[in-house]
């Protein structure tokens, strides 16, 4: 299969061309090189003549015309969006041009490619989003594919609004597509913005660990190539039109999360120990949902998935995957907003 990936610098992205290549797919990787990208994440895959590179932002509707009739793809992944809930608080506009707008661009761009070939039945536009947009949960419960869109914030509601307009486009265009609503991802190559790499390295760094509010959070977290692995079995098999929820029944607080991490970073750079002397209750972000889970049994029952790694056995290979990789994280660093409070300004 050939497919074009979106956002395939990013995070999950990468996961996912790192293992199409793998597999054998050929795969093309559009990507804008925001901030949050870095072809580092990429690198050996680039090396394999099955992979190919566009530097585009999918809000240049012209440049996507451009790279579907160069490279005449059977499927799209498209994951390239504006990804980090603090900086949607700071700044909205940007969420809504790439996710919103972006989304609407690949939508026509494929349309226009799929009608061009004949329509052809096995086209797929895989969409890839969070379960956020179902909003929060309480104590109990979980999200299934049914539960009513409730998002709470600029990056959620952005998501949201991008996948209402994948099922617009399947239902009055006829688009082949899939989609998946999948909950927070974490491992290797994870831009240190977010939580668990913001937590092992400013760690490593003897500088506080910055808990929002009380740690109480819920997540469901799912280890990116377990991830990758869902995706890419949802872009063959999915069953037309359909959305999977993808989550890691890994559920767990923040604040165990951090000290999960803190534990293994005493055992395994014994020197800064205890690490957890280190954790600062910090006032929370605004909105700040309390509790996500997934009901994963739809692609359990019908695409015979199930995530592969513990959520005690992905921390552990994630810190260990930092620990060895300082080159690829030391400069990011530098980047605009890495380590800084983002999100206060509601
Ligand atoms: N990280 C998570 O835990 C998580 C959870 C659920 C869903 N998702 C979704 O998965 C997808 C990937 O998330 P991620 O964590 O890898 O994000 P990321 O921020 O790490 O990567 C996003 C990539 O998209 C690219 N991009 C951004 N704007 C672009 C534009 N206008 N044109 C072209 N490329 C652009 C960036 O350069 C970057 O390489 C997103 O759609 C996100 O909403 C992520």
């Amino acid at each position: 299969m050939k497919i074009l990936v979106t956002g395939g610098a990013g995070f999950i992205g990468s996961a996912v061309v790192r293992l199409a290549v793998a597999r054998g797919h050929e795969v093309v990787n559009l990507d804008a090189l925001t901030y949050a990208a870095n072809l580092e994440n990429v690198a050996g895959a680039a090396r394999s003549n099955l992979y190919s590179f566009e530097q585009a932002d999918i809000r240049d509707r012209a440049a996507l015309d451009r790279i579907f009739a160069t490279h005449n793809p059977d499927a799209v992944m498209h994951l390239a969006a504006e990804s980090h809930v603090d900086r949607s608080i700071d700044g909205p506009g940007e969420f809504i041009q790439t996710n919103v707008t972006g989304t609407f661009n690949m939508l026509e761009a494929a349309r226009a490619h799929w009608t061009r070939a004949g329509k052809p039945e096995a086209f797929r536009f895989h969409h890839i989003s969070t379960d956020e947009v179902f909003g929060t949960l309480g104590e109990t419960g979980k999200f299934t594919e049914e539960t009513p869109y409730a998002p709470n914030s600029p990056y959620s509601a952005s998501k949201a609004a991008s996948d209402h307009l994948v099922r617009a486009w399947a239902e009055t265009y006829g688009l082949p597509v899939v989609m998946t609503n999948c909950s927070n991802n974490y491992g290797p190559y994870h831009f240190p913005e977010k939580l668990i790499p913001v937590v092992i390295l400013n760690a490593l760094h003897g500088r506080p660990i910055p808990v929002y509010g009380k740690g109480e959070n819920v997540r469901d977290w799912l280890y990116v190539e377990d991830h990758a692995d869902a995706l890419l079995l949802v872009v063959a098999k999915g069953k037309l039109g359909r959305s999977y929820n993808i989550g890691g029944e890994n559920e767990a607080k923040n604040i165990d999360i951090v000290r999960t991490i803190c534990a293994l970073l005493d055992e395994m750079r014994p020197d800064g120990a205890p690490h957890d002397r280190l954790i600062t209750y910090v006032t929370d972000r605004p909105g700040h949902d309390l509790r996500y889970a997934i009901d994963p049994s739809r692609i359990r029952e019908e695409l015979g998935w199930r995530p592969s790694v513990t959520l005690e056995e992905g921390l552990r290979r994630t810190v260990r995957w930092y620990l060895d990789n300082e080159a690829w994280w030391r400069p990011l660093l530098e980047r605009a907003g890495v380590g800084q409070r983002l999100g206060t300004k509601a």
